[in-house]
């Protein structure tokens, strides 16, 4: 997806307080933000946890197999709106934007609020804001990349001039503590990112992709009928079977957009990839011939958040002053549906 040179205006979008842009018409990151929830508990604490139900780990395990340290989970009571707000709002201040300058929300998330309505509507009336438009995008962990993709091409296309773009979850919600082979790995979390019109390019291009045929290696498979839930609604992976297609797929994704936008690997000065597993993440980066150092890696910390890994990962590169006002970052997601897909932006 490679920006087009003219696009006109909308009214939806003139309407709003951001001042107009003339000319070609790109969408760049102009903030970014995150927000965890206080509660952290490193490997020790799920060791502690899982050995009172019978069930053996050890932080050994988790640090070989994974790279994760520590996780955050959310209080009882708190939603994936309530980490969205203050991921929101801090993204927004960094953009040097209001609410009200926002014509366009975007939540990524599987574990929204409620059943409807959507976990962006929501976030909308917690940050005060009435009228823009706010939906939710689901596409598990590839949702971020999901989200700023149709963001961007929103902007580009003149239907909203500055898009509040967020991944937030409480996949501890969802999370089968009698299951070690996926309890250790979640954690809960919110990122986001403020995503404006540009008379020069930010966003170059995007690659997404689905493939159906996987659903069943990483799914939560609960539904609600009749007033009850029925089905599983705890979340249940293949490890090996994801291990094994994320390898590929984020090769293959981040080739595809680095095509696209005649770039190459050379050109790239961070690798952001979903937060899952730090031995997929350095095998996409030695594929593509990148020295660890642009690898931005917080899965140690956070574990996998799902759809907020990303923008997580990426606030943290911001804030701690090594990415920086241009250079080239690529991003990528993949996970449950099976999805995947890669964005690839100057900063
Ligand atoms: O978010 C979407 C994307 N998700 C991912 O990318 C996740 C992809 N998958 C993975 O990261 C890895 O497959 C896992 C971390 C989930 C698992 O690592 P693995 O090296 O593939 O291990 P495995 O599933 O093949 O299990 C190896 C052994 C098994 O024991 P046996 O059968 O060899 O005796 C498991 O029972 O490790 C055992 N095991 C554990 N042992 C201690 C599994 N979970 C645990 C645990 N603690 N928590």
């Amino acid at each position: 997806m490679t920006a087009p040179s003219s696009v006109p205006s909308s009214t939806a979008a003139r309407s709003h307080g951001a001042p107009a842009v003339t000319g070609a018409r790109f969408s760049r990151i102009t903030g970014t933000g995150s927000y965890l929830p206080p509660r952290r508990l490193t490997n020790h604490d799920m060791v502690a946890m899982l050995a009172a139900r019978g069930i053996e780990t050890s932080d050994e395990w988790i640090v070989e197999r994974t790279g994760i340290r520590a996780r955050h989970f959310a209080d009882d009571g708190v939603n994936a709106s309530d980490l969205a707000l203050p991921a929101a709002r801090d993204a927004l201040e960094s953009a040097g934007r209001k609410p009200s300058d926002v014509d366009l929300i975007i939540v990524a998330t599987s574990t929204p609020d409620m059943v409807f309505p959507s976990t962006a509507s929501i976030l909308q009336h917690k940050l005060g804001v009435h009228g823009c438009a706010a939906f939710d995008l689901q596409a598990v962990c590839s949702g971020f990349v999901y989200a700023l993709t149709v963001a961007d091409a929103m902007v580009r296309a003149g239907s909203a001039r500055c898009a509040l773009v967020v991944g937030a979850e409480v996949f501890s919600r969802i999370l089968d503590f009698n299951d070690r082979t996926t309890c250790v790995l979640f954690g809960d979390g919110a990122g986001a990112v403020v995503v404006e019109a540009s008379s020069s390019p930010g966003i170059l291009a995007a690659d997404l992709h689905a493939d159906g045929r996987h659903l069943g290696i990483l799914c939560t498979p609960g539904t609600v009928a009749g007033g009850q839930v029925s089905g599983t609604p705890l979340l249940k992976m293949d490890g090996p079977a994801v291990f094994k297609l994320a390898v590929g797929v984020l090769e293959s994704a981040a080739r595809a957009v680095l095509e696209k936008a005649g770039r190459t690997e050379a050109d790239l000065d961070w690798l952001i990839p979903h937060q899952a597993n730090i031995r997929i993440m350095q095998g996409t980066a030695r594929k593509l011939k990148l020295p660890l150092e642009k690898l931005v890696a917080t899965v140690d910390e956070h574990g996998n958040t799902s759809a907020a890994s990303v923008p997580l990962a990426l606030d943290v590169a911001v804030k701690s002053g090594r990415l920086r006002r241009g250079d080239t970052v690529m991003l990528e997601g993949v996970g449950g549906g099976f999805t995947w897909g890669a964005v690839l932006f100057d900063y």
